[in-house]
C-alpha cells in the first residue's frame, strides 16, 4: 500500500507559496521516491494552514474561476492549486460521502469509486478535512506483467484503510492499487502530482481485484487518434510516419496502436492481416499478444470488412 509518511503533528503551517518555493528547489525530485518522500512533513505542515484552501476557493469564485478554467483539466472534483512547474503540480480534491447530494445525484463514476485502479504517476497526499475516503488497498509488480485486458495479475491485499486528517501518504506509481470507497462525510484531501511530460504514454490499469485481472487500460492520448488519421491521410504520404512510431515509439501501447492503424488503412484485408502477423513476432510481448488479438478479430469480421 502507500507508504504512510509519518510527521510532526504540531508543525507550524506554511503558505501555498512556502511549499511551491520549497519543491521548485533543485533538491526536489518526484521521480526520486526518497525525495518525493521527504516532502510529506512540508505537505503536512501545509494541511495545518486551516485557512488557506478557503480562500483560495472564494477568491475563485470572485474571479469567475479564471485560473480554474485555464489549468484545471479535472471535473470540479478537483480545485487546481499550482500549476507552473514542469516536475510537480498541487491540487485539492472532494470526496463526497454517499449522503451528500453530489453523490447522489452523480453517484460512483465522477469520484472514481469502486474502481480498483492504479497510478502512471506518484502522487503525495493529505487528508485536509474530514475522516477520509476509503480504500481497499492491494500491491502488484509491474514488471511481472504485459499489461494486456484479462491477464492475470499477483494482486497482494494489503488492508482497508481510509486517509483521514493530517494522514500523510505516498502513492508509488505502477505498483499501489487502490479501491476506492466513499468517504463517511464530505472530505478532503491535497496532493502533490508528479508531473512528467511522458505520463500520457505511461500506462494505469483498471483490475477486477476478486478475480485477480487486469480489466483494461484507463488512460489514452491524442496520438492514437492522430496515428488513426495520419494512416488513413489520402495519398499515404503520412504512412511513414506511422511506421516509424510502430518501429520506435518507447509505449508499447502507442507502438500497437500505429500497427492496428496501418493495417486497418491497408485497401486489402490480406495486407491488413500480414501487418498483424508481423506484429504478431513483435519482441514486446504486449505488442505481440495485441496484434494476435487483433488479428483474430479482423478474421472474424473480413466478410463485414470486405462488404
Ligand atoms: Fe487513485
Amino acid at each position: 500500500m502507500p507508504r504512510i509518511i509519518a510527521c510532526p503533528e504540531d508543525e507550524a503551517p506554511i503558505s501555498l507559496g512556502d511549499l511551491v518555493a520549497s519543491l521548485n528547489d533543485s533538491n526536489f525530485d518526484p521521480a526520486d521516491e526518497e525525495s518525493f518522500a521527504a516532502a510529506g512533513p512540508l505537505l503536512r505542515r501545509l494541511a495545518n494552514n486551516r485557512d488557506f484552501l478557503a480562500d483560495i476557493a472564494v477568491a475563485e469564485l470572485k474571479d469567475r474561476c479564471t485560473s480554474q478554467s485555464l489549468e484545471n483539466r479535472y471535473s470540479s472534483q478537483v480545485l487546481m492549486l499550482h500549476r507552473a512547474s514542469e516536475k510537480f503540480y498541487i491540487r485539492a480534491n472532494f470526496w463526497p460521502s454517499e449522503r451528500d447530494s453530489v453523490f447522489k445525484t452523480s453517484g460512483n463514476s465522477p469520484f472514481f469509486y469502486n474502481v480498483p485502479h492504479d497510478h502512471n504517476f506518484s502522487f503525495l497526499t493529505v487528508g485536509y478535512l474530514g475522516s477520509g475516503y476509503w480504500s481497499e488497498y492491494y500491491e502488484y509488480e509491474r514488471d511481472k506483467i504485459a499489461g494486456l485486458p484479462g491477464e492475470k495479475v499477483d494482486l497482494k491485499y494489503i488492508e482497508k484503510a481510509r486517509l483521514e486528517q493530517g494522514k500523510v501518504m505516498l502513492y508509488r506509481a505502477h505498483r499501489d492499487v487502490h479501491n476506492q470507497l466513499p468517504a463517511d462525510e464530505m472530505s478532503v484531501s491535497i496532493n502533490i502530482m508528479h508531473a512528467t511530460p511522458c505520463l500520457p504514454y505511461l500506462d494505469q490499469y483498471r483490475f477486477d481485484v476478486r478475480n485477480c485481472e487486469i480489466v483494461s487500460i484507463l488512460n489514452n492520448s491524442a496520438t492514437e487518434a492522430l496515428l488513426a488519421l495520419a494512416a488513413n491521410q489520402g495519398g499515404g504520404n503520412a504512412r511513414d510516419l506511422v511506421e516509424s512510431v510502430a518501429a520506435a515509439h518507447p509505449s508499447s501501447r502507442i507502438r500497437f496502436s500505429a500497427v492496428k492503424e496501418l493495417a486497418a488503412a491497408e485497401q486489402q484485408v490480406d495486407a491488413g492481416l500480414e501487418r498483424l502477423e508481423r506484429g504478431m513476432h513483435a519482441a514486446d510481448s504486449f505488442v505481440a499478444a495485441m496484434s494476435a488479438r487483433e488479428l483474430a478479430r479482423m478474421k472474424a469480421m473480413r466478410n463485414w470488412i470486405e462488404r
